[in-house]
C-alpha cells in the first residue's frame, strides 16, 4: 500500500479479570492479540466477525477509549499509542467515532445543536458564533433541518439521531471516522439511507472510514479493503473484490455460507459449512489455530501449531495451514 493514514501494529488489548477467590490465578481476556493493519487515506477498511471477536475493542483502543497492553496505532506518521496530554487532544480532533445506537449515544439532556458543538467546544475550536455556523452547516450536510437543532434527541426518529451522531462525529473535521456498527441498531429501509449519507460524506470529504458490522451484506456494499476477525485475530484480509469472489479461510466460508445471497461465485466448499456453537473464550483461546476447535478440516498441527498470518496474492493475507502458496485450496472430498 502506498500512502497510509491508520496503521495499527501488533496490537494487543488484554483485560485481566479480578481473581474469584484471592489465591486463584488471575485470568486475562485477550480481547485483541496482535492485529496489524494499514488503512490508505479516502478508503473504507471494514472489520468483520463474530460476536466476542473484538472489533469494538480494537475501535476503541484506535480512538484511545481503552488501554493498550502492546504495540501501536499510528495516525497519519503520530504514534497515537504514545501521545499524552496536550498532544493527544490536539491529534483526538483527527479521529472521531460514531457509535452504534443512536438511542444511547447521545446526551438526553442536550438539544440536538449542542450536542454537535459539543466535541469543537472540548477542543477549543472555533468561537461560539463560529460554533454555531457550523452545527447549522453540518445539520444540512446529515440531511437534518436548521429549525430541528433546538430538538432533545428523543424528538427525533432513530436513523435522525444517528444523522445527528454523524454531524457531531464530523464537527472536528476529522480526517479518520471510526464506525462501530453504525446501523445494526436502525430498520433495513434507513440502513440503507445512513451508508448513502456516509458514502457521499466520504466523496465530499476524502475521509476514511474504519467500518466495523456483523453485517457482511453491509461491508460488501461500502467497504474497501476487509478484514475478518475470529477471537481477537485477523484471520483473513483481503480487497472487497477477493474476499466476496475468493475467500480462502474456512471461518470466512462459514460467514459467507450463513447469508446465502453473498457470494454466489465464491469456491465450492464455501457453500456447505455450517458454524456450530460460540467461539471458545478469549480468556483460553484454543492451542495452535484458534478456530481449530469449529474448522471441519481441522488436521493435528492445526491444534498445535498457530498458523501465522502470510500473504497469499498481492494484498490478500490469510492464517490458516490449509491453504497453500499462492492461495490454493486442496480438494475435499464431499465439500466441493
Ligand atoms: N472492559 C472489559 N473487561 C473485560 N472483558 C472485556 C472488556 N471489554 C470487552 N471485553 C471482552 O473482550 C472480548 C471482545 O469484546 P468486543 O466488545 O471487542 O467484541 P465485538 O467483536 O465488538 O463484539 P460485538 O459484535 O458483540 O459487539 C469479549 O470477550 C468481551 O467480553
Ligand atoms: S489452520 Fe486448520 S483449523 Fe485453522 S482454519 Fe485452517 S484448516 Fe481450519
Ligand atoms: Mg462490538
Amino acid at each position: 500500500m502506498s500512502e497510509t493514514l491508520l496503521s495499527v501494529g501488533d496490537l494487543r488489548v488484554h483485560f485481566p479479570l479480578r481473581r474469584a477467590m484471592p489465591f486463584a490465578p488471575r485470568r486475562t481476556v485477550r480481547a485483541v492479540d496482535g492485529v496489524s493493519f494499514d488503512v490508505a487515506p479516502g478508503t473504507t477498511f471494514g472489520i468483520v466477525g463474530e460476536s466476542g471477536s473484538g472489533k469494538t475493542t480494537i475501535a476503541l483502543a484506535v480512538m484511545r477509549l481503552t488501554d493498550i497492553t502492546g504495540g501501536r496505532v499510528a495516525l497519519g506518521g503520530d504514534e497515537l499509542s504514545a501521545l499524552h496530554g496536550e498532544r493527544l487532544r490536539a491529534a483526538r480532533k483527527r479521529v472521531q467515532m460514531i457509535f452504534q445506537d443512536p438511542y444511547s449515544s447521545l446526551n438526553p439532556r442536550m438539544r440536538a445543536g449542542a450536542i454537535v458543538e459539543e466535541p469543537m467546544q472540548l477542543m477549543g475550536l472555533e468561537d461560539d458564533a463560529g460554533r454555531k455556523a457550523r452545527a447549522r452547516e453540518l445539520f444540512t450536510q446529515v440531511g437534518l433541518r436548521e429549525d430541528q437543532l433546538q430538538l432533545f434527541p428523543h424528538q427525533f426518529s432513530g436513523g435522525q439521531r444517528q444523522r445527528i451522531g454523524i454531524a457531531r462525529a464530523l464537527a472536528t473535521k476529522p480526517e479518520l471516522v471510526v464506525c462501530d456498527e453504525p446501523v445494526s441498531a436502525l430498520d433495513v429501509a434507513i440502513q440503507a439511507q445512513i451508508l448513502n449519507l456516509l458514502t457521499e460524506l466520504q466523496r465530499q470529504y476524502g475521509l476514511t472510514y474504519l467500518f466495523i458490522s456483523h453485517d457482511l451484506g453491509v461491508v460488501q456494499y461500502l467497504c474497501d479493503e476487509i478484514a475478518v476477525m475470529y477471537l481477537g485475530r485477523i484471520v483473513e484480509q483481503a480487497t472487497r473484490e477477493a474476499l466476496f469472489e475468493n475467500p480462502l479461510h474456512p471461518y470466512t466460508w462459514a460467514l459467507l455460507s450463513a447469508v446465502p445471497r453473498l457470494g454466489r461465485r465464491r469456491r465450492g466448499a464455501a457453500s456447505r459449512i455450517r458454524l456450530e456453537g460460540d467461539p471458545p473464550s478469549p480468556i483460553n483461546p484454543p492451542a495452535g489455530c484458534r478456530f481449530s476447535t469449529r474448522c471441519p478440516f481441522a488436521e493435528a498441527r492445526c491444534r498445535s501449531e498457530e498458523p501465522p498470518l502470510r500473504e497469499v496474492h498481492a494484498g490478500h493475507r490469510i492464517a490458516c495451514h490449509l491453504v497453500g502458496e499462492g492461495g490454493a485450496v486442496p480438494h475435499r472430498p464431499g465439500l466441493d
